[in-house]
């Protein structure tokens, strides 16, 4: 049939993602091998996984950032940016992964998503001298409402009509909004993987910054969060700074409503156990058992971020010896510390700090025959899981954390029931709690004494808790998480 007149048709999407997320930090990295060749690793934990089950039928979209220089250079090579079409293993996802230049993401990044708003819903700022909204602070929002823009772009691009998107943390908290106003079509959901701040915490931010960040969010159709109490105080936030009204479990404002969710992230226990079933977990498993010997073992496993109030634990376990001298040469407080976000000042001071109390505890207690403490900081998973199978005593003491999947991972992986310390202001406390310690984690008597309880405990309770917690542990594991909210969409 002959084609006449004026020929206005809108290409069908065919290329196009019927389900995509976002996200900072994408499933694959890459760094450059001594030969000057790209090197590509892929990345474990659970959004890898459950988006890795979305993707499985081709039709999923994952949109990232490049982190560094060699992401950035496998970015460019990548024809729009895809690295499946470019022929990398992505392994069953497809992959865009941004550019984005080098001064933005950093500012973006260091400044804003993990220097202002991780600290403002951590609750964490040194208040008599940060933060300090100037100037070149300014410059940096400009960069982090750049490098949500580019999301918004990518994601308008990549997204069928009417597809779902599921926008993820911190980082992005502007782009659902932005893509909102490209693509009015989408269904689109926001996830919060932090704690969310009080508003008369987060009203801390310049005025048009903190409303900025909540209206970004409520471009969403629904936000999502890892517990009612974060859920709320988002609400919160909403209403008094932004004068928005909220009824039932729904935000109204502008003559658009946002659902809010709550999903508690759990833990795959078959994945987990799979991979703690593997020879390089044995092989650390013997060897933490050699070092340790017949102790009982009071196991740490945490990033070394700020929130994760390491110093007060390791003063608690202090105490603790101190208090209770009969645990002394018969314990050994094993504590892994990884390295994260050292381009931050305080980040590279704070591990200092964990390694010179470590040192003092040592020199305080050690005798010729044992060691209280062991400290590692340099990252190593497999090693992770054996020191949790381990564990007799499990410590999670964050100052806040939006859920703490270490405390989910060490009931499941437990080799002969463990006794968890955990932090009341830890999302996973909600479904935990009950079969916990639960502490206070600014009170470092009362987490020695929770520390001693769990000693104290009989093995057969300690047992039937753990039965119980790895169950709750495991009643969302993330591709069931990722599935409901894409069933909320
Ligand atoms: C912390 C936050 C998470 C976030 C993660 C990103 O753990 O609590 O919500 O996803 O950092 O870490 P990254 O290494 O990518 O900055």
């Amino acid at each position: 049939m002959p084609i006449t007149g004026h020929l206005s048709v809108t290409l069908p999407r065919v290329q196009q993602a019927k389900v995509l997320v976002a996200s900072n930090r994408g499933p694959v990295a890459f760094r450059l091998g001594d030969d000057g060749a790209l090197r590509m690793s892929r990345g474990g934990g659970g959004l890898v996984s459950g988006v890795s089950a979305a993707a499985n039928d081709g039709a999923a979209v994952w949109v990232c950032a490049a982190l560094g220089y060699a992401d950035r250079m496998a970015a460019d090579a990548a024809p729009g940016g895809r690295l499946d079409r470019a022929g990398h293993d992505t392994g069953g996802a497809s992959v865009r992964m941004l550019p984005i230049d080098e001064r933005t993401f950093e500012d973006a990044y260091n400044a804003i998503a993990n220097a202002t708003l991780w600290y403002v819903n951590h609750t964490l700022f040194d208040t008599p001298r940060a933060p300090s909204f100037d100037a070149q602070w300014s410059r940096y929002w400009q960069a982090y409402v750049d490098y949500n823009t580019a999301f918004a772009d990518a994601l308008a691009e990549e997204a069928a009509d009417n597809a779902q998107v599921l926008v993820q943390d911190y980082h992005l908290m502007l782009t659902p909004a932005l893509l909102r106003e490209r693509r009015p079509d989408l269904r689109i959901g926001h996830f919060t993987h932090t704690p969310w701040a009080e508003p008369s915490y987060f009203s801390m931010l310049p005025d048009d910054v903190g409303r900025a960040v909540l209206a970004g969010m409520l471009g969403a159709d629904t936000v999502g969060f890892l517990s009612p109490r974060w859920a709320e105080a988002f609400v919160l936030c909403c209403v008094r700074l932004l004068g928005a009204d909220a009824g039932g479990t729904s935000i109204h404002r502008g003559g658009r409503s946002t659902r809010v969710n709550v999903h508690a992230l759990g833990v795959d226990a078959e994945e987990l156990r799979t991979r703690a079933a593997q020879p390089d977990v044995a092989v650390r498993r013997e060897a933490l058992r050699r070092r340790i010997g017949d102790s009982r073992a009071i196991v740490r496993v945490d990033r070394t971020e700020l929130s994760k109030n390491i110093v007060r634990g390791l003063n608690a376990y202090r105490e603790l010896l101190r208090v209770h001298p009969e645990h002394r040469g018969k314990v050994v407080h094993v504590v892994f510390a990884y390295p994260s976000r050292h381009d931050l000042p305080d980040y590279r001071a704070y591990t200092a700090e964990v390694q010179r109390v470590a040192r003092e505890i040592e020199d305080e207690f050690a005798t010729s025959d044992w060691n209280p403490l062991l400290l590692e900081v340099n990252d190593d998973y497999p090693r992770s899981l054996a020191a949790l199978e381990l564990a007799e005593v499990l410590v999670v003491n964050p100052l806040r954390d939006g859920m703490n999947l270490v405390a989910k991972e060490g009931p499941v992986l437990s080799a002969d029931g463990v006794a968890v310390v955990l932090s009341r202001e830890a999302g996973a406390a909600d479904e935990l709690g009950p079969d916990t310690l639960l502490v206070n984690p600014y009170d470092v008597s009362a987490t020695a004494e929770a520390m001693h309880a769990a000693l104290s405990m009989p093995a057969a309770e300690r047992r039937e808790r753990t039965a119980r917690l790895a169950a709750a542990a495991t009643a969302l594991p993330p591709r069931q998480w990722l599935r409901a909210q894409l069933d909320e969409l």
